[in-house]
């Protein structure tokens, strides 16, 4: 069985877990799939088979990411009541590394064609909150187009559902890669540092009302009030990771920078074209690479200032308009 998933991007941010074996977030968030950032992973489950075998491409999966896998399919397997192992392959449109949570569109197309696989009937819901415990951004991959994940506090109320269908709003995400990721503090860890900030508290306060104003937004298709919310919430993410004090090898650091030289020179650039009559904003993940927002039209004025601004800096760019939720093929 197969099935495509697509990556998403967070406009108000699940960072800092409440539970994090079940991946119960501190806070509802709020994303879009991505067209440009598809996976697309089959599931055989075959009684001849002594273990799961995982494929990357045409390539055996590492040993951590096969643990995962592996992980994943016991909770499938335990639904359906089978000690079958599975040979996976899984493949993604878009480059490893680039700042895309793979891991999102990785375990929702997992969940789905592992699901359809083993012939289990589980409906939009079920399949969000299996994801989840893949990887909590994963649940928000599920469902299509524009989604909220209700945080909820145990595993049964824990779930994305859709907001709004993916052809609702022609808003479109310019993905600008910098540089290849090599994560400080992998997105895991860096959760559990959050609460650790001095400016936890402010950030909470302002998320219950930012939710319902990036969710009015959307669906009032009100690009500036929208775009506005969005940059002050990366801005608030990136605030809390940059004031989680940890320890390295031994070594105290202030905190997590994601940041590379040039997602702050187009931080400061977004500012400029906006005040030059673009009507662009950005966010941000857990990684230097900067979405620039845009209404659907305005994708390739965009484009073209990014490229002239690039002055042969090696960086990528992908456009996405919304996408559907996981679905078998
Ligand atoms: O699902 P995780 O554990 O990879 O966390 C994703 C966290 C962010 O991408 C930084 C924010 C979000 O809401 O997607």
């Amino acid at each position: 069985m197969k099935a495509n998933a697509y990556a998403n991007l967070a406009f108000v941010k699940y960072w800092g877990k409440r539970d994090p074996r079940l991946n119960i977030p501190l806070n509802n968030s709020i994303s879009m799939n991505l067209s440009a950032a598809r996976t697309t992973t089959s599931v055989i489950f075959d009684s001849a088979l002594n273990q799961d075998e995982v494929y990357l491409g045409d390539r055996p999966a590492d040993a951590k990411f096969a643990a995962r896998v592996s992980a994943h399919l016991d909770r499938l397997r335990s639904l359906a009541g089978t000690q079958d192992r599975a040979r996976v392959e899984t493949r993604n449109s878009f480059p490893a590394s680039t700042g895309f949570a793979s891991s999102a569109s990785g375990f929702a197309a997992l969940t789905r064609a592992g699901a359809g696989a083993l012939g289990l009937d589980l409906d939009e819901r079920a399949l969000s909150r299996l994801a989840r415990q893949g990887s909590g951004s994963a649940c928000r991959s599920i469902p299509g187009g524009f989604v909220e994940w209700y945080a909820g506090s145990a595993d049964d109320d824990s779930y994305a559902e859709m907001l709004a269908p993916a052809d609702h709003w022609d808003i479109v995400a310019v993905s600008v890669i910098v540089a290849a990721e090599a994560k400080p503090v992998s997105s895991s860890d860096g959760h559990l540092l959050a609460l650790d900030s001095p400016f936890w508290d402010a950030r909470a306060a302002q998320v219950a009302a930012r939710l319902d104003t990036v969710r009015r937004a959307i669906l009032e298709r009100d690009f500036d009030t929208f775009g506005r919310e969005i940059e002050m919430e990366a801005l608030s993410m990136h605030t809390i990771m940059m004031t989680s004090a940890h320890v390295i090898e031994d070594r105290w650091q202030s905190g997590v920078y994601y940041w590379h030289p040039d997602t702050l020179d187009l931080l400061v650039t977004v500012q400029a074209w906006r005040r030059e009559g673009m009507d662009v904003y950005f966010t941000l993940d857990a990684g230097p690479t900067v979405h620039l927002m845009c209404p659907g039209d305005q994708a390739d004025r965009v484009r073209r200032a990014v490229r002239k601004h690039q002055q042969g800096r090696d960086w990528t760019v992908m456009t996405s308009h919304a996408a559907d939720g996981a679905a078998l093929i």
